[in-house]
């Protein structure tokens, strides 16, 4: 890692009045860098808080996006404007209208995966740290339609006993992590716990002693008395682990779930981002706002770890 460009970074956060913000999967000089690291809804909380006047992003669009809906008087910066999620574009929001007139009276839940034009067709936003919760707090005689990750919508689905309507899509970094992989860890490593991301599927999770966001494993190791932990995540994540609770071991169920997007994001990419205010990320006024009320509800239903 160069030391003139974190320190060229360090100068220029300060004099733009600018705060990084950091997911679980950037590469580790990046998260290193960030003031804040965290899952999604950990990092909406710190953006729709913050004091800064910009604000780096350094995860893929749709979290930038979900800063700048949050903090429309902020300049919200993605160091990479090819730094995509492939979940978040498996629906648009024309799809999404046509699904709604097939289920009419339907309360629409989109995972902050998604687009800012599917948030605004929506009622509400969760993210995996809240999804579960957000649902349980629906009334009872209303259908509900869950986009777009049918993995995540499956399993929130089970853990609330609510019969949702789901979309076929799915994370392609997840879906690499197999049974297979997790027998093979467990067969290795028969004392570890397994923890896996609820983008993971169906088969994956049913050999999980947990299934949790990204911020919530970082919480649950904290607070384990466990010495070994086999992680089914993206494995940016390990950076995150071993940096919080460096006497455990992690085990990456998989080194294959990367996520090719979440790693287009550089220290030089941060650095130029803040020297030329590039690239911004705004949102048409009438998409943000109606998007805003679908994420307000979504920080609305915030577990304590993610508040900061
Ligand atoms: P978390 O919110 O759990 O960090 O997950 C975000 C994500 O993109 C998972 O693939
Ligand atoms: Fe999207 Fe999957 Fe990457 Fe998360 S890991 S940002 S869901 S492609």
């Amino acid at each position: 890692m160069s030391r003139s460009v974190v320190d060229k970074i360090s100068e220029l956060r300060a004099r733009r009045k600018a705060v990084v913000l950091a997911h679980n999967y950037q590469p580790p000089e990046v998260q290193d860098l960030a003031d804040f690291c965290g899952d999604s809804l950990g990092l909406s909380v710190q953006a729709s808080r913050t004091q800064a006047e910009v604000i780096v992003f350094c995860g893929v669009r749709f979290m930038a996006e979900t800063a700048a809906i949050l903090c429309p008087d902020k300049v919200v910066l993605l160091p990479d404007p090819e730094a995509g999620c492939p979940m978040a574009d498996m629906i648009t929001a024309a799809q999404l209208r046509q699904l709604k007139a097939q289920h009419p009276g339907a309360i629409v839940v989109c995972y902050v995966n998604s687009t800012a034009e599917v948030k605004a067709e929506s009622d509400t936003c969760c993210t995996s740290a809240n999804a579960v919760d957000l649902v349980r707090s629906l009334p009872k005689d209303r259908q509900i339609v869950f986009v777009p990750d049918q993995n995540l919508g499956q399993y929130t689905a089970e853990q609330t006993g609510r019969d949702l309507v789901l979309w076929p899509g799915y994370c392609r970094s997840h879906v690499l992590i197999t049974e297979d992989d997790i027998r093979a860890a467990k067969a290795r490593y028969p004392d570890a716990v397994v923890m896996v991301h609820p983008e993971c599927t169906e088969a994956v999770r049913g050999l999980a002693d947990q299934v949790l966001s990204t911020g919530q494993m970082l919480r649950f190791v904290r607070q384990s008395k466990a010495k070994r932990f086999i992680v089914g995540t993206e494995i940016g994540i390990l950076h995150a682990l071993n940096k919080e609770n460096p006497d455990a071991q992690y085990i990456p169920a998989s080194d294959r779930a990367v996520c090719p997007n979440m790693k287009r994001i550089t220290l030089d990419k941060v650095l130029w981002a803040l020297e030329d205010m590039q690239v911004q990320v705004t949102i048409p006024k009438d998409i943000a706002a109606q998007a805003r009320k679908s994420l307000q509800r979504m920080t609305e239903v915030v577990p304590s770890y993610a508040k900061g």
